[in-house]
């Protein structure tokens, strides 16, 4: 008699715990954030809620193939994957709230992103550019994109086969000084030559000897922006 019981208590118990269990979706984060498309909060200004506080952008670049270099017209066409990661505070939530979700991805133009350019490149690239952005709980948003980048490279190969060609790659912000945006290597040199080493598909005549990242300022019309170059 009193095992039959136990087990009845035992059932119910089960289903109990079946009913209460939380669904949730992603949407709910966004409705939760107030992160719609058009909410001009998010997509107009740079995050900081404090705007003398600088937006720390950790970038990074992977080498997967140099598509080609041609000495005539001075051009060298890597194809890059890159990424970018910045903190936006206005973007926080409790993942015990949400079913445990810590990210969410979502389009590009629901929020703001930082303006980055290469010095070097001449043609703007064909192709789509990756639409989304991830974010995560505690803010961090992360752009990823991969580019062919048709750019300018002073070459001289009179010792050909045997030379060894240098190219600069530098990313900078058009419209933010270095006060407002701070570029950091996300892998220093030692770490992005070999993951360029790892990660390159095919290098044809070429081989990469190294890749060196450095940090410097460009002074423009007396302010300061940073850049990062990649050589
Ligand atoms: C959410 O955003 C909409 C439009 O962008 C705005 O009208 C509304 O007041 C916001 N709600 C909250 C709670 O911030
Ligand atoms: C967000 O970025 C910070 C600083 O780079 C890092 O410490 C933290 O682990 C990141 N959060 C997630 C969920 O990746
Ligand atoms: C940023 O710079 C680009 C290129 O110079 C320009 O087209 C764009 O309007 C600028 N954006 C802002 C918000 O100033
Ligand atoms: C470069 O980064 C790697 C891994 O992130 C680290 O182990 C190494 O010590 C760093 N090298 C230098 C010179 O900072
Ligand atoms: C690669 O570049 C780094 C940093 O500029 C330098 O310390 C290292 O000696 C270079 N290695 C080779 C093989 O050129």
């Amino acid at each position: 008699m009193s095992l039959v019981s136990a087990s009845v208590f035992c059932l119910l118990l089960l289903i109990d715990g079946v009913l209460s269990k939380q669904v949730c979706s992603k949407q709910d984060v966004l409705d939760y954030l107030n992160l719609t498309r058009g909410n001009e909060k998010f997509t107009t200004c740079r995050p900081p809620l404090d705007w003398t506080k600088p937006t720390i952008v950790y970038f990074d670049i992977h080498l997967f193939c140099i598509l080609s270099v041609i000495e005539k017209s001075q051009i060298f066409v890597p194809f890059l994957w890159m990424t970018a990661r910045w903190n936006n505070d206005l973007i926080l939530w409790d993942p015990k709230d949400f079913c445990g979700i810590t990210n969410v991805v979502l389009p590009k133009e629901m929020l703001w992103v930082p303006d980055l350019f290469i010095l070097e490149a001449i043609e703007k690239e064909e192709g789509l550019p990756n639409p989304y952005l991830t974010i995560t709980y505690d803010g961090n948003v992360t752009m990823e994109d991969d580019h062919k980048i048709i750019s300018t490279c002073a070459l001289n190969v009179h010792k050909f086969p045997f030379d060894t060609q240098t190219c600069h790659i530098t990313v900078f912000s058009v419209n933010h000084s270095d006060k407002e945006i701070k570029l950091v290597p996300a892998s220093n040199s030692t770490k992005a030559t070999q993951m360029a080493r790892d990660l390159l598909l095919t290098q044809g005549e070429w081989e990469l000897l190294n890749i060196s990242v450095s940090n410097q300022n460009m002074l423009y019309e007396g302010q300061s922006f940073q850049t990062l170059k990649y050589t």
